[in-house]
């Protein structure tokens, strides 16, 4: 019979400092009314200088392959989903390996902002059923506070840090990851990038003086294209398993924006009140977003056994997601 793969443990973590709307009224003109109005964000965790997305990831990790229980040199693979890195290179994933002593593992990183989660959790699901790696580490972690434009009131208020980890592996029931959908258009990268830091611009003094090191984004543009896409790549994923909106059990979008979420269960037809949110506690954590959201829901009993979960992101690139899961 062919393998399916399944959602072994779920981690996360986030860091203590809590920055709230009322903090970021004294640095930008802006209102905690205006931010929950228009984001439904009220506050977000931010690290301090000396902590690093590996730092981070480390203890979301400890905690899922914990749940998971299996131990870090069970794992064949670490993927690592992030726009915050350790380093332009190595890849954080190598520095995690070492970090959790999961000396059996390949690691990578990969960049697919916000989708970064689910592009790791979709090919783990490949390794898997393929039979070509049992175990696999599925990271996604941000230290976006680092690359936050404290100027910028478009886009400070609405990012935040953390890291949310899924363990793959396989299903050993009738249960698992149904179907996987991933895409991309990079015709649009400059609406939502960081511009300096790269081979395109590389850091010097008039890069930096330019404010280049930050994130720039076009958010009215962003906010239609994810509303279009993470719609087309629900539908995707539920039409492969013979699933309609109605038949979702607990729905985790990409924690962007309020009014995202809900015009995407809208559309995909998914009552609100299968919408997880978590964003109002933590606000975008890009990558990171998906992992906190299940952790969260896991652990809380919104997911239960049996409970068909959607998961859909939307990111950077501009990248998009789905995953259908038959929880177990
Ligand atoms: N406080 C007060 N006013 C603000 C703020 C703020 N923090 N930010 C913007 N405004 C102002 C604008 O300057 C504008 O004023 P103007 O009309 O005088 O020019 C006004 O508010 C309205 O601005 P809009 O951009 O039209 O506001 P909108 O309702 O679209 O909300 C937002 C902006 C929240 C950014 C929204 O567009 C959004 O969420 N977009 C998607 C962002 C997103 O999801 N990004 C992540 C994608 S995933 C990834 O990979 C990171």
């Amino acid at each position: 019979m062919a393998k399916r793969a399944q959602i072994l443990g779920t981690g996360l973590y986030v860091p203590p400092d809590v920055v709230t709307n009322f903090d970021l009224e004294k640095l930008v003109d802006t209102s905690d009314e205006w931010i929950v109005e228009r984001t439904g964000i009220r506050e977000r965790r931010f690290v301090d200088g000396e902590t690093a997305a590996s730092d981070i990831a480390l203890e979301a990790s400890r905690v899922a392959l914990d749940t998971a229980g299996i131990g870090p040199d069970e794992l064949d693979l670490i993927i690592l989903g992030t726009v915050t890195p350790d380093y332009v290179f190595p890849a954080t994933a190598c520095v995690l390996q070492d970090l959790l002593g999961a000396r059996n593992a390949a690691a990578f990183d990969l960049s697919a902002g916000c989708s970064g989660l689910l592009y790791g959790i979709n090919i783990a699901t490949q390794f898997v059923e393929t039979g070509k790696f049992e175990k696999i580490l599925c990271v996604g972690v941000e230290t976006l506070s680092k690359i936050l434009d404290m100027n910028d009131r478009n886009t400070c208020v609405l990012f935040g840090d953390g890291a949310g980890v899924a363990v793959v592996g396989e299903s050993t029931d009738d249960a698992g990851i149904l179907s996987t959908y991933m895409k991309a258009d990079g015709s649009l990268v400059d609406m939502l990038y960081m511009p300096g830091g790269g081979s395109r611009n590389p850091s010097t003094y008039e890069s930096i003086d330019a404010r280049l090191h930050y994130i720039k984004m076009e958010g009215r543009e962003v906010f239609k294209v994810a509303v279009r896409m993470m719609v087309e790549a629900s539908n995707k994923v539920l039409d492969e398993a013979g699933y309609s909106g109605e038949d979702v059990d607990v729905f985790i979008p990409h924690q962007a924006n309020m009014r995202i979420m809900e015009a995407v269960a809208k559309r995909v037809g998914v009552p609100r009140e299968k919408v997880y949110v978590n964003l109002d506690k933590y606000g975008n954590t890009s990558a990171a977003s998906i992992g906190l959201a299940l952790d969260e829901a896991v652990r809380d009993g919104t997911i239960e056994p049996g409970h068909l979960v959607l998961l859909v992101a939307f990111g950077a690139g501009f990248t998009w997601a789905g995953t259908l899961i038959r929880w177990s």
